[in-house]
């Protein structure tokens, strides 16, 4: 073994998890396409002065968590990580002009992402995202399709019971007096809160509703709700969505003090949780909507809505539940042979019944046919094929133990891509 070990919090994901993984993330892919979502693919990195504008100069992910790079030269702007995908969408919007296209513009993507967070189970420091982003519609019927997509998409993995749990957090109309009263809420323990939320008072009370602190969390139990709040075009904005939603089948839980971790949400704001979970550390996921974030990043104002749902999280709440895929079978058919020089020939015949649509592999050694056929059961294959040394080929059907006499290539590679197909070992 080398002394070299993966960095901390960054894994090697393998299998049975490698299967439930792309399991995951190919169901993430075709369910947003098929309501119409385009596919995206954005770099790895940005201008780190993009997500500190969008996700807030005072919020965990950026004064905290994000890995920056190192700058190589004087005229390169510092770059990072990305510790999410939505900041980065949005500057695509822009950048290629996508205002000029039909709005909303429906975005998807799977992407891997960089937090450097404390690890733990369900928080690592490199995990994957699948993303929805819909941006250039102000209308509550957008909120409805995107949160009915999620919902969607966690219970046809197998995670049936899940919850929305909602909120709205207003808009720069109404904001301004629910920080004022949440304040006031919050000043009446001030000295005994941690000096981080004592700091949060100051900057950002909403951030104390997110608070871990022991103070804080009790606190917050009685501080005033938002929906209370609200300036009446958000107060409509939310009802609507409400009502679409239940109408929709999706299962809404009012959450009057949830808030997002990242400060461009307006309106609408939502976590994916399973029964009995609570706060975003346990979210599947979440998203809101966040109309000023094009304005924010340089773009006339458009409104935009989306959400991320964690796959390392669907992928945990999967195992927990034993439900995770059985992972993919290994080849259905391997190519033995007796004589060395018939590898070439093994390798021709596998590739020839993978193009035809059947798994397949040579067995490319130079060991004993007996030591060749033990390691084709051992990778649990339906049918092996034989080289003999006059270049003949024989099938031998591993589950009835029965071997054919020896025949003419191409009767022997399709019988065996019969056998393989009728044992669904495709
Ligand atoms: P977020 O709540 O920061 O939102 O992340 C969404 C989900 O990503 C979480 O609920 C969780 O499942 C997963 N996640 C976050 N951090 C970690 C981590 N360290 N390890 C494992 N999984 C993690 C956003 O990122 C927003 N950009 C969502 C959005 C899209 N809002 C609008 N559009």
């Amino acid at each position: 073994m080398s002394g070299f070990q993966s960095p901390r919090g960054l894994r090697d994901i393998r299998e049975p998890d490698a299967s439930a993984f792309a399991w995951a993330e190919e169901h993430a892919w075709s369910a947003a396409l098929a309501a119409g979502y385009a596919r995206i693919q954005l770099p790895v990195a940005e201008d780190s002065a993009l997500f500190e504008r969008a996700i807030g100069g005072t919020s965990d992910v950026v004064t905290k968590e994000l890995y920056r790079l190192a700058v190589r030269s004087e005229e390169s702007t510092p770059l990072a990580l990305r510790p999410e995908v939505t900041a980065g969408v949005v500057r695509a919007y822009l950048q290629h002009g996508m205002r000029s296209e039909p709005q909303p513009v429906r975005l998807v993507t799977v992407a891997e992402l960089f937090r450097h967070d404390r690890p733990q189970k369900g928080r690592y420091r490199q995990f994957t995202q699948f993303d929805i982003e819909a941006i250039g519609d102000a209308g509550s019927g957008i909120d409805i399709e995107v949160i009915e997509l999620g919902t969607a998409y966690l219970r046809s993995v197998g995670l049936r019971d899940i919850e929305v749990h909602l909120n709205s957090v207003g808009c720069p109309t109404c904001r301004p007096g629910y920080l004022v009263v949440l304040a006031k809420h919050f000043a009446a323990v001030a000295d005994r809160l941690s000096p981080v939320d004592q700091a949060r008072l100051e900057e950002n009370p909403l951030r104390l509703l997110d608070s871990k602190d022991e103070v804080a969390v009790a606190h917050a139990k009685g501080a005033p709700r938002f929906v209370e709040h609200l300036c009446a075009d958000c107060a409509e904005h939310d009802r609507a969505v409400r009502e679409g939603l239940s109408i929709a089948g999706v299962t809404v839980v009012d959450a009057p003090h949830l808030v997002r971790g990242l400060d461009y949400y307006t309106k609408t704001a939502w976590e994916y949780l399973l029964p009995g979970e609570q706060g975003q550390q346990g979210a599947l996921g979440g998203g809101g909507r966040y109309d000023g974030l094009v304005e924010l990043l340089g773009g006339p104002a458009t409104p935009g809505v989306g959400f991320a749902i964690g796959i390392d999280r669907v992928v945990l709440a999967l195992q927990e539940r034993g439900l995770t895929p059985a992972p993919q079978r290994p080849p259905a058919v391997v190519v033995c042979g007796i004589e060395p020089g018939s590898v070439g020939m093994r390798i021709a015949i596998a590739s020839e019944l993978r193009a035809s649509g059947v798994s397949a592999r040579a067995d490319v050694s130079t060991r004993k046919i007996g030591k060749q056929l033990e390691s084709a059961v051992r990778d649990t294959a339906i049918a092996v094929i034989i080289v003999e040394p006059d270049g003949s080929l024989s099938l031998r059907d591993l589950a009835a133990g029965s071997q054919a006499e020896p025949g003419a290539r191409a009767m022997v590679v399709s019988a065996a891509a019969q056998l393989a197909r009728t044992q669904g070992g495709q």
